[in-house]
Protein backbone atom coordinates (compact mmCIF):
# COMPACT_ATOMS: atom_id res chain seq x y z
CA UNK A 1 0.00 0.00 0.00
CA UNK A 2 1.23 3.06 -0.80
CA UNK A 3 -0.41 5.50 1.99
CA UNK A 4 -2.78 7.65 0.31
CA UNK A 5 -5.94 5.73 1.35
CA UNK A 6 -6.57 5.33 5.22
CA UNK A 7 -8.34 2.33 6.82
CA UNK A 8 -8.07 -0.68 4.16
CA UNK A 9 -6.31 -3.55 6.34
CA UNK A 10 -9.57 -5.55 6.43
CA UNK A 11 -9.16 -8.95 7.35
CA UNK A 12 -8.29 -11.16 4.36
CA UNK A 13 -11.05 -13.22 3.25
CA UNK A 14 -9.71 -16.16 0.60
CA UNK A 15 -8.35 -14.75 -2.28
CA UNK A 16 -11.27 -16.65 -5.06
CA UNK A 17 -8.77 -18.15 -7.14
CA UNK A 18 -4.95 -18.87 -7.71
CA UNK A 19 -2.78 -16.06 -7.44
CA UNK A 20 -3.38 -14.00 -10.62
CA UNK A 21 -1.05 -12.21 -12.95
CA UNK A 22 -1.69 -8.40 -14.18
CA UNK A 23 -3.00 -9.65 -17.57
CA UNK A 24 -6.39 -10.19 -18.82
CA UNK A 25 -6.37 -13.91 -18.80
CA UNK A 26 -6.59 -13.50 -14.80
CA UNK A 27 -9.59 -12.23 -14.73
CA UNK A 28 -11.25 -14.80 -13.32
CA UNK A 29 -8.57 -14.89 -10.37
CA UNK A 30 -10.40 -12.18 -8.27
CA UNK A 31 -14.01 -12.41 -8.19
CA UNK A 32 -14.97 -10.40 -11.50
CA UNK A 33 -18.44 -10.96 -12.73
CA UNK A 34 -19.93 -14.11 -12.63
CA UNK A 35 -19.73 -16.27 -16.11
CA UNK A 36 -21.92 -15.46 -18.73
CA UNK A 37 -24.99 -17.58 -18.82
CA UNK A 38 -25.66 -17.40 -22.31
CA UNK A 39 -28.95 -17.13 -23.32
CA UNK A 40 -30.13 -16.96 -19.55
CA UNK A 41 -31.30 -14.08 -17.93
CA UNK A 42 -28.17 -12.97 -15.47
CA UNK A 43 -28.83 -14.38 -12.27
CA UNK A 44 -30.27 -12.07 -9.17
CA UNK A 45 -28.27 -13.24 -6.11
CA UNK A 46 -29.20 -11.07 -2.98
CA UNK A 47 -27.19 -7.35 -2.56
CA UNK A 48 -25.96 -7.78 0.57
CA UNK A 49 -24.65 -4.75 2.31
CA UNK A 50 -22.28 -5.32 4.72
CA UNK A 51 -23.05 -3.05 7.99
CA UNK A 52 -18.92 -2.80 8.53
CA UNK A 53 -17.48 -0.97 5.61
CA UNK A 54 -14.35 -2.61 4.75
CA UNK A 55 -12.84 -0.06 2.11
CA UNK A 56 -12.52 3.22 3.96
CA UNK A 57 -11.06 6.10 1.75
CA UNK A 58 -11.73 9.58 1.53
CA UNK A 59 -14.90 9.25 -0.57
CA UNK A 60 -16.94 6.95 1.47
CA UNK A 61 -15.70 9.29 4.63
CA UNK A 62 -16.78 12.32 2.26
CA UNK A 63 -20.35 11.23 1.40
CA UNK A 64 -20.89 8.41 4.13
CA UNK A 65 -21.13 5.52 1.18
CA UNK A 66 -20.33 2.16 2.37
CA UNK A 67 -18.36 1.58 -1.25
CA UNK A 68 -15.26 3.69 -2.93
CA UNK A 69 -17.48 2.89 -5.87
CA UNK A 70 -18.98 5.49 -8.39
CA UNK A 71 -20.67 4.97 -11.96
CA UNK A 72 -19.76 7.87 -14.44
CA UNK A 73 -22.44 9.88 -15.37
CA UNK A 74 -23.47 9.09 -18.87
CA UNK A 75 -25.48 11.21 -21.10
CA UNK A 76 -28.54 9.17 -22.06
CA UNK A 77 -27.23 5.68 -20.58
CA UNK A 78 -27.49 6.73 -16.92
CA UNK A 79 -30.82 7.37 -16.00
CA UNK A 80 -32.38 6.95 -12.70
CA UNK A 81 -32.80 3.23 -12.81
CA UNK A 82 -29.65 3.13 -12.90
CA UNK A 83 -28.09 5.83 -10.52
CA UNK A 84 -30.85 4.74 -8.19
CA UNK A 85 -29.31 0.88 -8.15
CA UNK A 86 -26.06 2.28 -7.78
CA UNK A 87 -26.66 4.30 -4.98
CA UNK A 88 -28.62 1.28 -3.52
CA UNK A 89 -26.08 -0.99 -3.60
CA UNK A 90 -23.58 1.53 -1.75
CA UNK A 91 -22.26 3.11 -3.92
CA UNK A 92 -22.89 6.88 -5.68
CA UNK A 93 -24.79 7.08 -8.90
CA UNK A 94 -24.50 9.79 -10.97
CA UNK A 95 -27.10 10.89 -13.39
CA UNK A 96 -25.89 11.58 -17.13
CA UNK A 97 -27.30 14.76 -17.83
CA UNK A 98 -27.65 15.33 -21.67
CA UNK A 99 -27.93 18.24 -22.98
CA UNK A 100 -31.55 18.83 -22.22
CA UNK A 101 -33.69 21.61 -20.98
CA UNK A 102 -33.44 22.43 -17.01
CA UNK A 103 -37.04 21.16 -16.59
CA UNK A 104 -36.32 17.66 -17.63
CA UNK A 105 -33.31 17.39 -14.97
CA UNK A 106 -35.49 18.24 -12.39
CA UNK A 107 -37.77 15.17 -13.15
CA UNK A 108 -35.17 13.35 -13.09
CA UNK A 109 -33.60 14.62 -10.47
CA UNK A 110 -36.89 13.75 -8.60
CA UNK A 111 -37.68 10.05 -10.24
CA UNK A 112 -34.48 9.69 -8.14
CA UNK A 113 -35.26 11.11 -5.22
CA UNK A 114 -38.37 8.88 -5.30
CA UNK A 115 -36.26 5.39 -6.00
CA UNK A 116 -33.09 6.32 -2.97
CA UNK A 117 -32.36 8.56 -0.28
CA UNK A 118 -28.63 7.68 -0.29
CA UNK A 119 -26.29 10.04 -1.80
CA UNK A 120 -25.88 10.39 -5.61
CA UNK A 121 -24.91 13.09 -8.36
CA UNK A 122 -25.29 14.63 -11.43
CA UNK A 123 -22.56 14.69 -14.19
CA UNK A 124 -22.69 17.66 -16.71
CA UNK A 125 -20.79 18.10 -20.04
CA UNK A 126 -20.03 21.47 -20.76
CA UNK A 127 -20.01 21.39 -24.43
CA UNK A 128 -21.78 23.39 -27.28
CA UNK A 129 -24.79 21.97 -29.05
CA UNK A 130 -26.01 23.76 -32.02
CA UNK A 131 -29.34 24.66 -30.09
CA UNK A 132 -26.58 26.21 -27.14
CA UNK A 133 -24.65 25.57 -24.19
CA UNK A 134 -25.88 21.76 -22.81
CA UNK A 135 -25.34 22.71 -19.60
CA UNK A 136 -26.77 26.51 -18.70
CA UNK A 137 -26.93 28.74 -15.02
CA UNK A 138 -30.47 27.14 -14.58
CA UNK A 139 -29.28 23.62 -14.98
CA UNK A 140 -26.98 24.49 -11.92
CA UNK A 141 -29.83 26.43 -9.98
CA UNK A 142 -31.85 23.39 -10.70
CA UNK A 143 -29.30 20.83 -8.65
CA UNK A 144 -29.04 23.92 -6.04
CA UNK A 145 -32.79 23.85 -5.57
CA UNK A 146 -33.19 20.33 -5.37
CA UNK A 147 -29.78 19.32 -3.22
CA UNK A 148 -28.25 17.18 -5.25
CA UNK A 149 -25.43 15.86 -3.27
CA UNK A 150 -22.36 16.02 -6.00
CA UNK A 151 -22.01 17.40 -9.29
CA UNK A 152 -19.61 16.42 -11.54
CA UNK A 153 -18.58 18.56 -14.71
CA UNK A 154 -16.47 17.40 -17.84
CA UNK A 155 -14.58 18.69 -20.39
CA UNK A 156 -14.40 22.31 -19.73
CA UNK A 157 -14.01 24.03 -16.48
CA UNK A 158 -17.01 25.12 -15.05
CA UNK A 159 -17.79 29.42 -14.11
CA UNK A 160 -16.22 30.21 -10.45
CA UNK A 161 -19.53 30.93 -9.22
CA UNK A 162 -21.48 27.86 -10.31
CA UNK A 163 -18.79 26.24 -7.92
CA UNK A 164 -18.81 28.93 -5.69
CA UNK A 165 -22.25 28.72 -5.56
CA UNK A 166 -23.01 24.48 -5.34
CA UNK A 167 -20.87 24.35 -2.76
CA UNK A 168 -22.51 26.96 -0.46
CA UNK A 169 -25.48 24.64 -0.97
CA UNK A 170 -23.88 22.15 0.53
CA UNK A 171 -23.17 20.10 -3.32
CA UNK A 172 -20.27 18.44 -3.56
CA UNK A 173 -18.32 19.50 -7.11
CA UNK A 174 -15.74 17.22 -8.59
CA UNK A 175 -13.94 17.93 -12.18
CA UNK A 176 -13.03 15.19 -14.38
CA UNK A 177 -9.28 15.87 -15.72
CA UNK A 178 -7.18 14.18 -17.72
CA UNK A 179 -3.69 16.12 -17.42
CA UNK A 180 -2.07 17.84 -14.64
CA UNK A 181 -2.44 21.01 -16.13
CA UNK A 182 -6.47 21.18 -16.11
CA UNK A 183 -6.19 19.06 -12.70
CA UNK A 184 -4.69 22.72 -11.55
CA UNK A 185 -7.15 24.95 -13.37
CA UNK A 186 -10.12 22.82 -11.79
CA UNK A 187 -7.94 22.95 -8.06
CA UNK A 188 -7.88 26.53 -8.32
CA UNK A 189 -11.77 26.71 -8.30
CA UNK A 190 -11.68 25.44 -5.11
CA UNK A 191 -13.35 22.29 -6.30
CA UNK A 192 -14.33 19.68 -3.56
CA UNK A 193 -12.17 15.99 -5.76
CA UNK A 194 -11.26 15.27 -8.87
CA UNK A 195 -11.61 12.57 -11.55
CA UNK A 196 -8.47 11.29 -13.29
CA UNK A 197 -9.47 10.48 -16.48
CA UNK A 198 -7.30 7.94 -18.17
CA UNK A 199 -6.42 7.54 -21.82
CA UNK A 200 -8.10 4.46 -21.72
CA UNK A 201 -11.60 5.71 -20.86
CA UNK A 202 -14.57 5.69 -22.99
CA UNK A 203 -16.39 9.01 -24.07
CA UNK A 204 -15.29 12.11 -24.53
CA UNK A 205 -11.62 12.17 -23.85
CA UNK A 206 -8.83 14.99 -24.68
CA UNK A 207 -6.34 12.50 -22.08
CA UNK A 208 -3.10 10.60 -23.06
CA UNK A 209 -1.67 9.62 -19.91
CA UNK A 210 -2.38 6.21 -18.73
CA UNK A 211 -4.95 5.65 -16.16
CA UNK A 212 -2.57 4.82 -12.83
CA UNK A 213 -0.14 6.56 -14.05
CA UNK A 214 -2.43 10.00 -14.51
CA UNK A 215 -3.61 8.87 -10.52
CA UNK A 216 -0.33 9.09 -9.40
CA UNK A 217 0.15 12.77 -10.48
CA UNK A 218 -3.11 13.81 -9.50
CA UNK A 219 -2.47 12.08 -6.20
CA UNK A 220 0.48 14.43 -5.63
CA UNK A 221 -1.31 17.16 -6.56
CA UNK A 222 -4.64 17.01 -4.37
CA UNK A 223 -3.54 16.52 -1.26
CA UNK A 224 -6.28 15.36 1.27
CA UNK A 225 -8.98 15.83 -1.76
CA UNK A 226 -10.83 13.27 -2.66
CA UNK A 227 -9.27 11.52 -6.21
CA UNK A 228 -11.61 9.23 -8.40
CA UNK A 229 -9.95 7.35 -10.94
CA UNK A 230 -11.77 6.94 -14.60
CA UNK A 231 -10.70 4.55 -17.52
CA UNK A 232 -10.64 0.98 -17.87
CA UNK A 233 -11.63 -0.21 -14.17
CA UNK A 234 -14.18 -2.93 -14.45
CA UNK A 235 -13.26 -5.54 -12.11
CA UNK A 236 -12.12 -5.99 -8.78
CA UNK A 237 -8.80 -6.24 -9.92
CA UNK A 238 -8.46 -2.74 -11.91
CA UNK A 239 -10.17 -1.12 -9.11
CA UNK A 240 -8.02 -2.95 -6.56
CA UNK A 241 -5.02 -1.26 -8.63
CA UNK A 242 -6.89 2.36 -8.96
CA UNK A 243 -7.31 2.44 -5.12
CA UNK A 244 -3.93 0.74 -4.49
CA UNK A 245 -2.04 3.41 -6.97
CA UNK A 246 -3.68 6.29 -4.80
CA UNK A 247 -7.21 6.40 -5.86
CA UNK A 248 -9.92 6.79 -3.01
CA UNK A 249 -12.41 5.31 -5.37
CA UNK A 250 -13.10 4.41 -8.56
CA UNK A 251 -15.52 5.64 -11.76
CA UNK A 252 -17.04 3.39 -14.18
CA UNK A 253 -18.49 3.76 -17.32
CA UNK A 254 -18.25 0.95 -19.63
CA UNK A 255 -18.62 -1.67 -16.61
CA UNK A 256 -22.12 -0.06 -16.57
CA UNK A 257 -22.96 0.29 -20.07
CA UNK A 258 -23.15 -3.43 -19.28
CA UNK A 259 -25.72 -3.32 -16.67
CA UNK A 260 -29.53 -4.37 -16.88
CA UNK A 261 -30.70 -1.22 -15.44
CA UNK A 262 -28.90 0.78 -18.36
CA UNK A 263 -30.57 2.83 -20.92
CA UNK A 264 -28.72 1.24 -23.71
CA UNK A 265 -29.71 -0.19 -26.88
CA UNK A 266 -29.74 -4.67 -25.78
CA UNK A 267 -26.82 -4.58 -29.20
CA UNK A 268 -25.09 -1.86 -27.55
CA UNK A 269 -24.23 -3.83 -24.46
CA UNK A 270 -24.05 -7.12 -26.30
CA UNK A 271 -20.98 -5.43 -28.39
CA UNK A 272 -19.52 -4.24 -25.08
CA UNK A 273 -19.74 -8.06 -23.39
CA UNK A 274 -18.37 -9.02 -27.06
CA UNK A 275 -15.48 -6.20 -27.08
CA UNK A 276 -12.22 -7.05 -26.40
CA UNK A 277 -9.10 -4.95 -25.49
CA UNK A 278 -8.28 -3.96 -28.73
CA UNK A 279 -12.25 -3.05 -30.31
CA UNK A 280 -12.00 0.56 -29.04
CA UNK A 281 -10.13 3.34 -30.87
CA UNK A 282 -10.28 7.51 -30.66
CA UNK A 283 -12.30 9.27 -32.76
CA UNK A 284 -13.57 12.64 -33.85
CA UNK A 285 -16.26 11.33 -36.47
CA UNK A 286 -19.41 11.91 -34.24
CA UNK A 287 -21.35 14.77 -33.86
CA UNK A 288 -22.88 16.82 -36.69
CA UNK A 289 -25.29 17.74 -33.31
CA UNK A 290 -22.52 19.40 -31.64
CA UNK A 291 -18.62 20.05 -31.59
CA UNK A 292 -17.59 16.27 -32.88
CA UNK A 293 -15.19 15.99 -29.88
CA UNK A 294 -12.08 13.00 -29.54
CA UNK A 295 -14.21 10.58 -27.90
CA UNK A 296 -13.24 6.63 -27.19
CA UNK A 297 -15.49 4.33 -28.89
CA UNK A 298 -16.19 1.24 -29.97
CA UNK A 299 -14.37 -0.12 -33.67
CA UNK A 300 -17.51 -0.79 -35.31
CA UNK A 301 -17.63 -0.54 -38.86
CA UNK A 302 -18.46 3.27 -39.27
CA UNK A 303 -14.96 3.65 -37.42
CA UNK A 304 -13.35 1.50 -39.21
CA UNK A 305 -13.79 2.53 -41.93
CA UNK A 306 -13.49 6.58 -41.45
CA UNK A 307 -10.26 5.72 -39.26
CA UNK A 308 -8.01 8.38 -40.17
CA UNK A 309 -10.43 10.69 -42.28
CA UNK A 310 -12.42 11.84 -40.41
CA UNK A 311 -12.00 15.72 -40.89
CA UNK A 312 -13.04 14.33 -44.44
CA UNK A 313 -16.60 13.42 -43.44
CA UNK A 314 -19.31 15.75 -43.78
CA UNK A 315 -20.42 18.23 -41.33
CA UNK A 316 -24.06 18.31 -42.41
CA UNK A 317 -24.82 14.80 -43.71
CA UNK A 318 -28.32 14.55 -45.18
CA UNK A 319 -28.82 10.88 -45.10
CA UNK A 320 -30.08 8.98 -41.92
CA UNK A 321 -28.93 6.13 -40.21
CA UNK A 322 -32.11 5.85 -37.84
CA UNK A 323 -34.53 7.05 -34.96
CA UNK A 324 -34.52 7.62 -31.46
CA UNK A 325 -35.78 9.30 -28.44
CA UNK A 326 -34.18 12.39 -27.12
CA UNK A 327 -35.20 12.33 -23.95
CA UNK A 328 -37.25 9.02 -22.99
CA UNK A 329 -40.22 9.00 -20.37
CA UNK A 330 -40.76 12.87 -20.40
CA UNK A 331 -43.38 14.57 -21.14
CA UNK A 332 -42.81 16.90 -24.05
CA UNK A 333 -39.45 15.25 -24.38
CA UNK A 334 -40.69 11.80 -26.25
CA UNK A 335 -40.27 12.82 -29.68
CA UNK A 336 -39.06 10.91 -32.60
CA UNK A 337 -35.68 12.05 -33.65
CA UNK A 338 -34.23 11.20 -37.06
CA UNK A 339 -30.35 10.82 -36.56
CA UNK A 340 -28.51 12.02 -39.28
CA UNK A 341 -25.33 10.15 -40.53
CA UNK A 342 -22.60 10.48 -38.10
CA UNK A 343 -25.60 11.17 -35.32
CA UNK A 344 -23.63 11.73 -31.42
CA UNK A 345 -26.76 10.04 -29.82
CA UNK A 346 -26.09 6.80 -28.88
CA UNK A 347 -28.23 3.88 -29.24
CA UNK A 348 -30.73 3.55 -26.57
CA UNK A 349 -33.59 0.74 -26.02
CA UNK A 350 -35.61 3.48 -28.20
CA UNK A 351 -33.44 3.74 -30.95
CA UNK A 352 -34.35 1.87 -34.70
CA UNK A 353 -31.26 1.30 -37.14
CA UNK A 354 -28.08 -0.48 -37.76
CA UNK A 355 -25.92 -0.29 -34.91
CA UNK A 356 -22.74 -0.25 -36.93
CA UNK A 357 -23.31 3.03 -38.70
CA UNK A 358 -23.32 4.57 -34.76
CA UNK A 359 -21.31 6.32 -32.14
CA UNK A 360 -21.04 3.14 -28.96
CA UNK A 361 -18.95 5.10 -26.28
CA UNK A 362 -16.71 2.33 -24.90
CA UNK A 363 -12.68 1.59 -23.71
CA UNK A 364 -10.84 -1.70 -24.44
CA UNK A 365 -9.62 -2.05 -21.33
CA UNK A 366 -12.63 -1.98 -19.57
CA UNK A 367 -14.39 -4.62 -22.42
CA UNK A 368 -11.42 -6.78 -22.11
CA UNK A 369 -12.76 -7.05 -18.56
CA UNK A 370 -16.58 -7.72 -19.29
CA UNK A 371 -18.11 -10.91 -19.46
CA UNK A 372 -21.99 -10.73 -19.03
CA UNK A 373 -24.42 -8.40 -18.42
CA UNK A 374 -25.36 -7.95 -14.94
CA UNK A 375 -27.87 -6.20 -12.36
CA UNK A 376 -26.01 -2.85 -11.52
CA UNK A 377 -25.89 -3.66 -7.67
CA UNK A 378 -24.60 -6.77 -8.33
CA UNK A 379 -21.75 -5.31 -10.38
CA UNK A 380 -21.07 -2.73 -7.38
CA UNK A 381 -20.85 -5.22 -5.07
CA UNK A 382 -18.72 -7.96 -6.87
CA UNK A 383 -16.05 -5.38 -8.00
CA UNK A 384 -15.92 -3.60 -4.42
CA UNK A 385 -15.33 -6.99 -2.53
CA UNK A 386 -12.76 -8.55 -5.50
CA UNK A 387 -11.12 -5.33 -4.84
CA UNK A 388 -11.29 -5.40 -1.45
CA UNK A 389 -10.29 -9.47 -1.41
CA UNK A 390 -7.02 -8.33 -3.28
CA UNK A 391 -6.15 -4.70 -1.25
CA UNK A 392 -5.68 -7.35 1.76
CA UNK A 393 -2.89 -9.35 0.10
CA UNK A 394 -1.51 -6.42 -2.54
CA UNK A 395 0.96 -8.83 -4.65
CA UNK A 396 0.27 -8.15 -7.60
CA UNK A 397 -1.15 -4.87 -7.30
CA UNK A 398 2.27 -2.50 -8.04
CA UNK A 399 2.82 -3.02 -11.51
CA UNK A 400 1.37 -0.64 -14.30
CA UNK A 401 0.13 -3.44 -16.04
CA UNK A 402 -2.80 -2.26 -17.98
CA UNK A 403 -0.96 0.98 -18.27
CA UNK A 404 0.34 -0.29 -22.01
CA UNK A 405 -3.69 0.76 -23.77
CA UNK A 406 -3.74 -1.96 -26.13
CA UNK A 407 -6.40 0.04 -29.07
C1 LIG B 1 -21.71 5.44 -22.92
C2 LIG B 1 -20.83 6.44 -22.23
C3 LIG B 1 -21.28 7.75 -22.14
C4 LIG B 1 -20.51 8.69 -21.47
N1 LIG B 1 -21.02 9.93 -21.30
C5 LIG B 1 -20.40 10.78 -20.46
C6 LIG B 1 -21.05 11.99 -20.07
O1 LIG B 1 -22.17 12.28 -20.48
N2 LIG B 1 -20.39 12.79 -19.20
C7 LIG B 1 -19.15 12.48 -18.71
O2 LIG B 1 -18.62 13.22 -17.89
N3 LIG B 1 -18.51 11.35 -19.09
C8 LIG B 1 -19.12 10.49 -19.92
N4 LIG B 1 -18.50 9.30 -20.24
C9 LIG B 1 -17.11 9.07 -19.81
C10 LIG B 1 -17.01 8.64 -18.33
O3 LIG B 1 -17.25 9.74 -17.50
C11 LIG B 1 -15.65 8.04 -17.96
O4 LIG B 1 -14.60 8.95 -18.17
C12 LIG B 1 -15.31 6.74 -18.65
O5 LIG B 1 -16.45 5.97 -18.91
C13 LIG B 1 -14.33 5.94 -17.82
O6 LIG B 1 -13.77 4.89 -18.54
P1 LIG B 1 -14.44 3.43 -18.64
O7 LIG B 1 -15.50 3.57 -19.65
O8 LIG B 1 -13.32 2.53 -19.04
O9 LIG B 1 -14.98 3.09 -17.29
C14 LIG B 1 -19.24 8.34 -20.92
C15 LIG B 1 -18.80 7.02 -21.04
C16 LIG B 1 -19.58 6.07 -21.68
C17 LIG B 1 -19.09 4.65 -21.74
Amino acid sequence: MNGTNDGRAAPPSHRAGPSGGPGDSELDDEGSPAESDEGRAPRRPPIHVLEDNTLHTRLTRDLGVHYPFVSAGMAFVALPPLVIAVSEAGGIGMLGSAPEPAPFLRSRIQAIRAGTQRPFGVDFILDRARAGDFTTREHIDTCIAERVPVVAFHWALPPADWVKDLRAAGTKVWVQASSVEFAKEALALGVDGLIAQGRQAAGYNRGTTPTLKLVRELRALVGELPLLAAGGIADGLSAARALFHGADGVWVGTRMVASVEAYAHPGYKQRVVDGDARDSDFTTLFGPEWSGPRQRVLRNRVVREWAGREARAPTNPTDSIGTTRLYPGLSGGDALYTMPRFSAFVPTPDTQGDLEEMVLPASGSSMARIESVLPAGQIVVEMMEGAHRLLANPYELEADADENDRS
